[in-house]
This record gives structure tokens, C-alpha cells and sequence, in this order.
């Protein structure tokens, strides 16, 4: 397909809570052990915003790392604000508006979009089309989650994978010649809606005893494993083959960071050197829709010029998506 114009990345940023949660701080919350959750996910500690009146919160997260993003861009050169979230600080307004007026960036569109884990590369998705088409120039997009205020701090299974943080980037129109976005695979599947959720309930209409509400993550983890293992291969054949490219032409995977042992086995599937799936999960867990641009950031001045990106989410919805990016240093 001709397109009018191309995007390119110009800033990456991104920012976590400092408060650390080692693997043995939880072994006081419920039964587990270090050595246990390090051999099956591979993570260390995480970040975790404290719930004080001083924050931080997921707008102080994104504000942090949108900064970093835009470097000298003044945030009056943006056209459009997107964060995917699916733990904001309010169900309305959005952050997005509120990283708007908290950056001062006048006369412009900003929406949050949900798509839990996937939230990111649908993201930059969005965000480059609304370039391709001539609707907008320059874009900043945000993935933020806290999960640590929505956990079941008892519940083992969970409690001991998710982490707190944000991630930003900013994308700009160039020409169609230069376009680093080089193909895309996005895919939903309601049906595995039961697999992982977070329901949202607010308070009832008083009709007898008023109880407060509390919801926490639900997930059913190994179908989540089996459903990940089996999406991401899919999806890196998908964007490679759209043009005519292989999987070994990736130079490197930015997955989200769920499970170590879901990045190894992408990588024995598909016979990769395990560094070829860049991991930070040690450090920080599975921050959702931030993990694929913390990662990115992390990593950025490591990974060579031209280099063959493929960003992949997946997560909640179910959702599911790859987009293959030609890394240039900005
Ligand atoms: N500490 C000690 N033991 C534990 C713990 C724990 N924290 N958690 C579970 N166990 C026990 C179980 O009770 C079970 O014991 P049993 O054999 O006596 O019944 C045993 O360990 C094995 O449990 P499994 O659930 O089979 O462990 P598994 O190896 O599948 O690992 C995990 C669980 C880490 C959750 C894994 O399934 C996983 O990573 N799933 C994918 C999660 C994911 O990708 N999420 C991303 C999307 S998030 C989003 O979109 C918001």
C-alpha cells in the first residue's frame, strides 16, 4: 500500500516507583519462596508505588517518562496524547487529559486505550496511523500500569508477577522513504475474556446492606502461558511474512515482559539465541502495557543502528500484536 507518510521513533523514556519488592519481602505475605518464583518467572523484584498521600501514581509515572520522551520537543509541538492503561488513577477523566494538562499541551486530542498488555504496541499503532494519514505530526504515546493497587495481595499466583512503571515514546511523520514502521499483526479474541480480568465495580444502589467494593486481578495462568507460547511465533511469521522476510531476520524481540521462561521458549521454538529476546524482567516483573517501551528504553543504546525490531504484546481481552520496526538512533 502507498502511504503519504512514514513514521519514525524521536524519544523513548521511561520511569518506575522507587520502592523495591524483593521476591523474599513476599515470602511474609503468603507461602512461596524465592527460588520458586525466580525458576518460574525469572524476576527478582519489582517496583511498587506506595499508597501515600505523596504519590507517586500512575499520572506522576507518566509525566516522568513523557518527559524523557520529548526531550527538547516542546509539549505544544504535540498533535495527540495516547496512553494505554488499563489501572488508571480514574476511570474519568482519562490520563491521557491529565497528562495533557499536566505537560501543558494546549489544542490537542488525548484518549486512553485499553488493551491490558497489549496496550503499547496497539498504541503505536494508533498513534501511526493517525501520522500515516496526514492527521497528525507528532505524537506522544505512554504506557502506564500500577497493578499493585489492584492485586490480591494473599493470592500467590498473581501477586508475585506484576510490577509498577511507564514507558513513553515519541513518534513523527517523515517520508514514506524513511518509515520505520515496517508491518503490523493486531488481533483480538473476546471469548478468552474469562482467562484474565479486572472487573471493574463501582458502589450498588443501597438496596440493603451497602458493601464496599473491592475487585482484584483474576488470572488462569497457565492458559495465559499456553495461549502466549503459541501467539508470539504466530505473530512474528505473520509480520516477517507480510514482507517477504523471515523470522531469523528479526534482529531482536521486545516482547512484553511477562515470564522469562515465555521469552526462552519463543527462543528455542524458533532456534534464537537467547539474547535475542531483550529481558528486564529480573528487575521489575510484568508492568503491562509498560514493559515493551521500559524494555525498549532500557535497551535502546545497546541495540545497533538498522537493527530489525520486533515489538510484540499480548495479554488481557485476549489481545494480541507485533509491529516490525527498523531501529534507527535518534
Ligand atoms: N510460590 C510457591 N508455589 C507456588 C506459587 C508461588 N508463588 N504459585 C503457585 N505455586 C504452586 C502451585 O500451587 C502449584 O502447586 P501444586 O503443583 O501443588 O498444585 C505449583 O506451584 C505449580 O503451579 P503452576 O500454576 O502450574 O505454575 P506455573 O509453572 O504455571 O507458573 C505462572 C505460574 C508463573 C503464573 C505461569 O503460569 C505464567 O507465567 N503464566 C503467564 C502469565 C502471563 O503471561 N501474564 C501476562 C498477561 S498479564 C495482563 O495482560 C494484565
Amino acid at each position: 500500500m502507498n502511504i503519504p507518510f512514514g513514521v519514525k521513533i524521536s524519544g523513548l523514556g521511561s520511569a518506575v516507583p522507587p520502592k523495591i519488592i524483593k521476591n523474599s519481602d513476599l515470602e511474609s505475605l503468603f507461602e512461596t519462596n524465592s527460588e520458586w518464583i525466580e525458576s518460574r518467572t525469572g524476576i527478582l523484584e519489582r517496583r511498587i508505588c506506595e499508597f501515600s498521600a505523596e504519590k507517586p501514581d500512575s499520572l506522576d509515572l507518566s509525566i516522568k517518562a513523557a518527559k524523557q520522551a520529548l526531550g527538547n520537543t516542546s509539549p505544544e509541538e504535540l498533535d495527540l496524547i495516547i496512553v494505554a492503561t488499563s489501572t488508571p488513577d480514574y476511570l474519568y477523566p482519562s490520563t491521557a487529559c491529565r497528562l495533557q494538562s499536566a505537560l501543558g499541551a494546549k489544542n490537542i486530542l488525548a484518549f486512553d486505550l485499553s488493551a491490558a498488555c497489549s496496550g503499547f504496541v496497539f498504541a503505536l499503532m494508533t498513534a501511526s496511523q493517525f501520522i500515516q494519514l496526514g492527521t497528525a505530526k507528532k505524537v506522544l504515546i505512554v504506557g502506564v500500569d500500577i497493578h499493585s493497587r489492584f492485586m490480591d495481595w494473599t493470592d500467590r499466583s498473581t501477586a508475585i508477577l506484576f510490577g509498577d512503571g511507564a514507558g513513553a515514546a515519541l513518534i513523527e511523520r517523515t517520508s514514506a522513504e524513511n518509515n520505520q514502521l515496517l508491518s503490523h499483526s493486531l488481533h483480538s479474541d473476546g471469548s478468552g475474556a474469562c482467562e484474565l480480568y479486572l472487573k471493574s465495580v463501582g458502589g450498588q444502589f443501597p438496596n440493603g446492606k451497602i458493601q464496599k467494593p473491592v475487585e482484584t486481578v483474576f488470572m488462569n495462568g497457565k492458559k495465559i502461558y499456553q495461549f502466549a507460547v503459541k501467539a508470539i511465533p504466530d505473530i512474528l511469521a505473520n509480520i516477517t511474512g507480510n514482507i517477504d522476510l523471515k523470522t531469523e531476520n528479526i534482529d531482536y524481540l521486545i516482547c512484553h515482559q511477562a515470564n522469562q521462561r515465555i521469552l526462552d521458549s519463543v527462543a528455542e521454538k524458533l532456534n534464537w539465541p537467547k539474547e535475542k529476546c531483550l529481558s528486564n524482567i529480573a528487575k521489575y516483573g510484568n508492568t503491562s502495557a509498560a514493559s515493551i517501551p521500559l524494555a525498549w528504553h532500557e535497551y535502546k543504546d545497546q541495540i545497533e543502528n538498522n537493527s530489525l525490531l520486533a515489538l510484540v504484546g499480548f495479554g488481557a481481552g485476549l489481545t494480541w500484536g507485533g509491529i516490525l520496526w527498523r531501529w534507527k538512533q535518534f
